[in-house]
């Protein structure tokens, strides 16, 4: 696992969008799988701006981590988020792109269909973020290391998380979700994990000082040389390391 340590979440978004535009500017097909939440935003716009600038995207395809079990119109649904951070604004532009469908009727089928779009699209980019829990994707705390893709009902952090994310009433918020497993996160070339904010520091030092456990999912990705963490110095702040 290789680590940045960064300044602030300006400089994290942008570092995250120079690896996104390197392998998108190296590789003949980049398939990029993103993910949503507060932290890639500026990610997305850095994205978006570097697009309309001709960032060539034709030969892309675009995927996702996640998604809310819910209408896909939902204000925090990834295909919402996607649209109104993302495609609205690139419209005249050609990609690919294949996300979840968090309304599906029978969730297993989803699963399946989903499984076999990662194995037609293998990812050069997994991004991630951090729960506040230590969650990855909707990997949360107790989650076995073996998971494969399913759909996982939130704890009570993330759903107050998701409730103050998109501020929404007690009956609006989601609290189950699709979700790429350990294993199929994994199976990506590299694992760009972004993590900002104070809200963060207890969570990072947790993943990066503790003995890697199921009670702290991320910490699971200490194991793997394919991963890179990229992490600003509010998130940063409870560190030994930092000290
Ligand atoms: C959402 C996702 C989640 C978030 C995490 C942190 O697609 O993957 O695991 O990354 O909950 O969310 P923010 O960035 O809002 O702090």
């Amino acid at each position: 696992m290789k680590i940045y340590f960064v300044k602030d979440y300006e400089e994290l978004s942008q570092k995250a969008f120079e690896i996104i535009e390197s392998v998108i500017l190296d590789k003949e097909y980049p398939v990029i799988s993103l993910n949503t939440g507060g932290t890639p935003r500026q990610l997305f716009k850095n994205f978006v701006k570097a697009i309309q600038n001709d960032l060539d995207i034709t030969r892309t395809t675009l995927l996702t981590l996640d998604e809310y079990v819910g209408p896909s119109d939902a204000v925090y649904s990834v295909q919402r988020y996607f649209k109104e951070n993302l495609t609205d604004q690139i419209e005249d532009k050609f990609y690919h792109i294949d996300l979840i469908h968090g309304d599906a009727n029978n969730q297993d089928e989803e699963i399946k269909r989903y499984q076999k779009i990662l194995q037609k699209y293998p990812r050069d980019i997994q991004l991630l973020g951090l729960g506040t829990n230590g969650h990855i994707g909707a990997n949360e705390p107790g989650t076995p290391f073996n998971s494969t893709m399913f759909v996982s009902k939130h704890t009570k952090e993330t759903i107050e998380s998701t409730k103050k994310e998109y501020k929404l009433s007690d009956e609006e918020t989601p609290n189950e979700m699709f979700t790429l497993g350990f294993q199929e996160i994994l199976q990506a070339k590299n694992i760009l994990l972004l993590v900002s904010g104070r809200h963060k520091a207890k969570a990072v030092k947790t993943f990066l000082e503790d003995n890697i456990s199921e009670n702290c999912p991320v910490s699971y990705l200490r194991n793997y040389d394919n991963v890179t963490v990229i992490i600003d110095e509010d998130a940063a702040s409870l560190l030994d390391l930092e000290k």
